[in-house]
Formats: structure tokens, sequence, C-alpha cells
């Protein structure tokens, strides 16, 4: 066991855990953070994505050691249900979700890739949503929910 310090959604903490254990288990059994979800837990569906120091990345597959000190941010930091972020907006707007287990890793796909490039094209969203799989098959709103946020930030 370490001690290992995070910064999560603004945050400090630390958690006294295994430095192997991926950070997926860390934010929802230590720091009750359930929107990051459990799919594949191999990298492959897109379920677990949070933002790390800017990047999209599979917490599946991420030993909590290696994001020690790094900002992370999951859907939890944006905004609240009162105030939600507009990304979040615009996916209530569209009607996003369906079951909804996929969709906090699809927000956090594509607000990583627009916040790198505010500028991102229909089908830069698109390949950045490669990664996130949907067996409702919510991919057609959520592409239009997305394309609304892009123009937002933009604006
Ligand atoms: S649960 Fe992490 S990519 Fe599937
Ligand atoms: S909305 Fe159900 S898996 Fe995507």
């Amino acid at each position: 066991m370490s001690t290992v310090p995070l910064i999560v959604n603004g945050h400090a903490v630390t958690v006294d855990v295994d430095p192997s254990t991926p950070l997926l288990y860390i934010l929802r059994n230590n720091l009750d953070m359930m929107s990051p979800r459990f799919g594949c837990g191999l990298g492959q569906c897109g379920a677990c994505t949070v933002i790390v120091e800017g990047e999209a990345i599979r917490s599946c597959i991420t030993p909590v050691s290696a994001v020690e000190g790094f900002q992370i941010t999951t859907l939890e930091g944006l905004g609240t249900a009162d105030t939600p972020h507009p990304i979040v907006q615009a996916w209530i707007d569209h009607q996003a979700a369906q079951c909804g287990y996929c969709q906090s890793g699809m927000i956090m796909s594509v607000k990583a890739l627009l916040d790198q490039n505010p500028k991102a094209t229909e089908t830069e969203i698109r390949e950045a949503l490669v990664g996130n799989l949907c067996r409702c098959g919510a991919h057609l709103r959520v592409i239009k929910a997305a394309l609304q946020y892009a123009q937002e930030a933009r604006a």
C-alpha cells in the first residue's frame, strides 16, 4: 500500500492503496465518483474515460500511480444538476443518452477534444469518439449534442 496524492475535480485528495490499482476503481470505490463506468476493463469501450491533464484517458487501464499529482476531471466536475456545464446541457437538449451507461465517457472524450481544439470539425469529433462504444445506438444524438457544444465553444 502507498499513499497516492491526486487532484480530482480541483480537490486535492490522498488515497492509501496499491499503486497498481486502476484509476477507475479508485474513483468509484474510494472517491464515490460514479460517472466513470466499468465496461470492458481492457481499454476498448471508453465507458471509463476521464480527463487527465487535458487528455481523455481510459481509467480502467491506468494505474493510479501513473496520475499521481495530476489534474483529473470526471463528469462530476462539470457543473451541477441545477447549473449543468454547457456540454452537459447540450446532451440534455438532444436527449443524447438512452440507457446512459456510455455517456459520461462520450462527454469526456468530446470535452477533451474541444478544450484542445475548439475549432474541431465534425470529422474530428467523430474520430475522437471512435473508441467510445454505445450498445444502445445513441451515436447520432451524441454527435448532434457534440456539434451544439462545439458551436458554443467556438462562440
Ligand atoms: S472500461 Fe475502460 S475502456 Fe472499457
Ligand atoms: S446510451 Fe446505452 S450504452 Fe450508450
